[in-house]
Parts: structure tokens; C-alpha cells; sequence
């Protein structure tokens, strides 16, 4: 177990993200919920995962799936409730199990009781910890768009004034400006402290410091000044592992975010390689063949960029994304191989991974026909699209490669109906490959994709150079092999994967024949060739 006590302790930890309403449900609602949750925690010990990064389980009228909160310092009643949350933090901390909680702190549910307030009146207290332009019914203040499709503007008669909100109308943007609002995050955060709670997950953090006049969305001018106060105020009081969700990071912003001294954050998620697989300057749907040479070439740079003076956050995929295993990977024949591959890869790496619930079994992605999708982004998008004159058949090439519900399908822990998901009807269709792809036939197997992310994870605990060496990307214009190296002041590591369902030929660099192999997804082979998706991890002594 990791001593928590040290600060930066999260240096050598692993997370393992759970999407509750997907997780494991104990009632029979079709939902997942906290008991389940529980009933998991040895499952994820066996994993051996320092961190649960739990999306948000705080009441919530559920419209963007608990993005959109009522109630900050309450559990919503479809996962169980403040007790079950101790519970879990208590079994948690017993197996070195810390509870990172999923806090939206850029805008709330339009159900919230401060909404409900500022939207009665101008005079209200309440008022200001929202964003309201005047204007006249009709004509919003700009153009701005909201990410779900739609205005960014939702017009209140009441106040005769608009509200704005980044996301849907059920989401109105929260204030930052106001430091009334800002005291009140904080003592919300204070108390979730007490209760135990070992770190933080922000989302879309990068947003909170808009100015909608000059159509600033991410990277407003006070961000950094409401990081550090947000930090002070709160995070620094503890030993806490902190991650922000920043779309607009860069390097230079994100040495900032991550900055050693602990002013701001632990880390953030950048999106630049995730942004690989679309039309620059388009939206996500827009699709483009996925550029291989451009992924290394964005993980060197955000490797190197930020060794000694930031830190990373390692990950292939979230709840807002496809599974990576069907992205970058390969889901049919070479399914495990290829979930194996992209787990080396990426365990190989500096920074914090980061394990998408399903992802340690090589769980896939879904086609859904429309009716099925639960996803208001996706939802909103098929109509839009329609509307807009679309064909039907990219729309939903578009939905089946990149919808958020490939990701938030039931997880798959057995063979039994519904995946042992739930004894209800779930909220969202089970992939119907649980049959092949489940939990009970992989723990116990030692070959399995949940024993090498297992394996992957001990030796973070064992190597050091995993968690401190430098980088440096080898055969950087190769078009199938992603090939680097670390180093520390005692050892060399040398990370080879062949993203390819061909044999491709290539020879070990001279010095590495004799060296120790770590791990592999095939067993040691020929010379001179590497087999479809073959990935190992080699040390030697400098
Ligand atoms: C983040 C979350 C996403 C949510 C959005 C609005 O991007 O990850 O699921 O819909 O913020 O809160």
C-alpha cells in the first residue's frame, strides 16, 4: 500500500474510474449504485489500483447523469445514500483504496436551490453566483453555442435577463466572479475532506473563469488566480490527489496546472491525443483515419514536456469516450492482444493511468440503433444532423464510433443475464459480447487482459524508472511500431508495441538481446520480426 501520509504520494498510484450508474447495481433499479460498489472492492484490490475515481454520485435530476447537481453535500437516492459513501470511503481505506469524488464546480443543475433562487429575482442573494446578460426574449446576448447543441443562452421572464450555460439548459453556468460562491465551493469541498474523501477529480475546470462578453469559454484570464485560491483554500490542507479536466491544456498550461510546488492541481487530462481522430476545426463527429505517427509524437511531447516540472495523466479513454481497445486497438481477433498492447504502451509511461472501468477486461465498443442511445449528446446531435440535412448512415457511423454510451454500458462482471449487472432491466443495453468478455472468466486466468493490467501494475510498484525515468521516443516516423525508451540514474527501460494486425519486421537496438523481459502479450519469440500487436516491456542496467 502507498503511504498517504507523504505528500505527492499519487506519484506512484494508479486510479480506476467508475461510472456508478454503470458499475454494479444491488437493488434490482437497473442502475448501478454504492452497495455495489462495496460488494466490488475486493475486485479492485485483486487489480491492485491505489484510487477510484467515482464520476459524480451527488443528488441530481440525472440529465446529464449526475453531471448536473442539486445538491452537493448529498448522495442521489438511486445510488444509496451519505452513510453507503462512508461505508465505501471506510472499505475503501481499508484495502489503500482512496475515493477521488467527480466535482462540477462550473455550473450546477438548474435544480439546485441556488438557482432556483437567482432566478426569482434580480435582488436575490442567489443571483449573482449565475451568469445573466439582459437582452430581449428572442435575441440572446451573442451567438454562442452550447457544447449539447443549441444556444448558450436560456432566456428567464422572471429577471427578463439570460442565464448562460456551456452545456445543456439544465446546467446553468456558475459564477466565479463572486466570491461569495467561491467561499461556499470551498466549505463544500472542506466538508467532503472530513468525511474522508482522498481526492478530486475537477470537470471542465478550464471553463469556470469565462467571460461570455468576449466569447471566452476555456482559459478565461483569472483561471490560474481561482486554481490557486481554489487550492489554497482547500486541497493544500491535505495530502489530496487532485485532476483537472482542461480540453484547452497545453504544455506550458498544464506545467502550470501541475506545478511541482502543489499551487494549483496534482494534474490535469489534456485532450491532444484524444483529439487525434477528428477534422481540425470541426466537432468531434467529424471523423478522420486515426494518425499513428501524430499519437507518439503528441505522448513524446507531453512526456518530455513535463518531466521535472509537471505531471502527466495516462489515459485511452473515459465516460465521454470510445473504448480504446475498439479505437486504437483492434476488436476482433485480436482483441486481447491488442488491449494488452495498449496497456503496455501506456503503463510504460510517466504520469498517473488511469483504467476506465471494462477497460482491464478489454471491454468494446457498441452499435446501438437510435432509439437505444441514452446519451443526450449523442441525442441531440442525431437530431441536429437530421435536421441539418445529414445522411442517416454517417450520422450513425459517427455515434457508433464516437457516442459516450460506448463507454457507459453495463460493466460486464459474468456470463449470467445482464452481465451479473443487474437483476432489473438496465438503464442502458448491455454489449451483448458479455458472454466472451466478463470479469469471472478473466481474474482467476492467468493469460487474461485483467492479469496483465494486473501484472502492469505491480511492476509500477516495483520499477522505479516507470515512475521517474525520462523519455525518449524511438523510431519516431515508423508507421506500426511505437517504440521508447526511460531511463533513470540506474536503468534503462525499453517499451516496444507493434500496432499491427501484420507481423512487421524490426530488430532489437543493439545492446538490448540479453536484456530482462518485464512483461509481454506473446511469449519471447523469433528475432527480427514482431508478431500483430506484440508488445513487451525490456530492462537493463545503465
Ligand atoms: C465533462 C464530463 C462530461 C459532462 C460535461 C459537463 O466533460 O466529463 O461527462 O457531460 O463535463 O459537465
Amino acid at each position: 500500500m502507498l503511504d498517504k501520509t507523504q505528500k505527492n504520494w499519487w506519484r506512484q498510484a494508479v486510479a480506476y474510474q467508475i461510472y456508478p450508474k454503470s458499475f454494479q447495481d444491488t437493488t434490482g433499479s437497473g442502475t448501478g449504485d454504492l452497495q455495489g460498489i462495496i460488494r466490488r472492492l475486493d475486485y479492485l484490490a485483486r487489480l491492485g489500483v491505489d484510487v477510484i475515481w467515482l464520476s459524480p454520485v451527488f443528488a441530481s435530476p440525472q440529465v446529464d447523469n449526475g453531471y448536473d447537481i442539486s445538491d452537493y453535500r448529498a448522495i442521489d437516492p438511486i445510488y444509496g445514500s451519505l452513510s453507503d459513501m462512508d461505508t465505501l470511503i471506510a472499505g475503501g481505506k481499508k484495502r489503500g483504496i482512496g475515493i477521488m469524488l467527480d466535482l462540477v464546480l462550473n455550473h450546477s443543475s438548474d435544480q439546485h436551490r441556488w438557482f432556483q433562487a437567482a432566478r426569482t429575482s434580480r435582488d436575490d442573494p442567489y443571483h449573482d453566483y449565475y451568469v445573466w446578460r439582459d437582452g430581449k426574449p428572442g435575441t440572446p446576448p451573442n451567438d454562442m453555442k452550447a457544447s449539447f447543441g443549441g444556444s448558450a443562452w436560456e432566456w428567464v421572464p422572471e429577471v427578463q435577463q439570460y442565464y448562460f450555460h456551456q452545456f445543456a439548459p439544465q446546467q446553468p453556468d456558475l459564477n466565479w466572479e463572486n466570491p461569495r460562491l467561491r467561499r461556499e465551493l470551498y466549505d463544500m469541498i472542506l466538508w467532503w475532506m472530513d468525511r474522508g474523501v482522498e481526492g478530486f477529480r475537477l470537470d471542465v475546470i478550464d471553463q469556470i473563469a469565462k467571460d461570455p462578453d468576449k466569447k471566452i469559454t476555456n482559459n478565461g484570464p483569472r483561471l490560474h488566480e481561482f486554481l490557486r485560491e481554489l487550492s489554497a483554500e482547500t486541497f493544500q490542507k491535505g495530502c489530496l490527489v487532485t485532476v483537472g479536466e482542461a480540453w484547452g491544456a497545453d504544455i506550458p498550461r498544464a506545467r502550470l496546472y501541475s506545478n511541482p510546488d502543489g499551487s494549483e492541481l496534482s494534474m490535469v487530462f489534456q485532450f491532444e491525443q484524444i483529439m487525434l481522430d477528428q477534422q481540425p476545426g470541426k466537432e468531434k463527429w467529424d471523423l478522420q483515419p486515426l494518425p499513428f505517427v501524430e499519437l507518439k509524437k503528441s505522448f513524446a511531447r507531453w512526456q518530455q514536456g513535463l518531466h521535472g516540472c509537471g505531471f502527466n495523466s495516462l489515459f485511452l479513454n473515459n465516460h465521454d469516450l470510445p473504448r480504446t481497445v475498439s479505437h486504437w486497438g483492434s476488436d476482433g481477433v485480436w482483441r486481447v492482444q491488442s488491449a494488452k498492447l495498449l496497456a503496455t504502451m501506456l503503463h510504460g509511461m510517466e504520469g498517473m493511468p488511469y483504467i476506465y472501468q471494462g477497460e482491464e477486461l478489454g471491454m468494446t465498443n457498441i452499435s446501438l440503433p437510435i432509439e437505444e442511445y441514452r446519451d443526450l449528446e449523442s441525442i441531440n446531435m442525431y437530431q441536429e444532423r437530421k435536421a441539418a440535412g445529414y445522411a442517416e448512415a454517417d450520422i450513425m457511423n459517427s455515434l457508433h464510433a464516437k457516442s459516450r454510451d460506448n463507454a457507459r454500458t453495463p460493466m460486464q462482471w459474468d456470463d449470467s443475464p445482464n452481465a451479473g449487472f443487474t437483476a432489473g432491466t438496465p438503464w442502458l443495453k448491455v454489449n451483448p459480447n458479455y458472454t466472451d468478455i466478463n470479469a469471472a472468466q478473466q481474474v482467476d486466468d492467468p493469460d487474461s487482459v485483467f492479469s496483465y493490467y494486473r501484472q502492469l501494475i505491480a511492476l509500477r510498484k516495483s520499477h522505479p524508472v516507470l515512475t521517474e525515468g525520462d523519455f525518449t521516443l524511438l523510431e519516431p516516423e515508423h508507421p506500426k511500431l511505437f517504440v521508447y525508451c526511460r531511463r533513470n540514474a540506474t536503468c534503462q527501460l525499453l517499451v516496444v508495441c507493434n500496432f499491427s494486425d501484420n507481423e512487421t519486421e524490426w530488430m532489437l537496438p543493439d545492446g538490448w538481446a540479453d536484456a530482462e523481459r518485464l512483461i509481454g502479450n506473446y511469449e519471447p519469440g523469433p528475432a527480427g520480426r514482431l508478431r500483430p500487436w506484440e508488445a513487451m516491456m525490456l530492462e537493463r542496467p545503465l
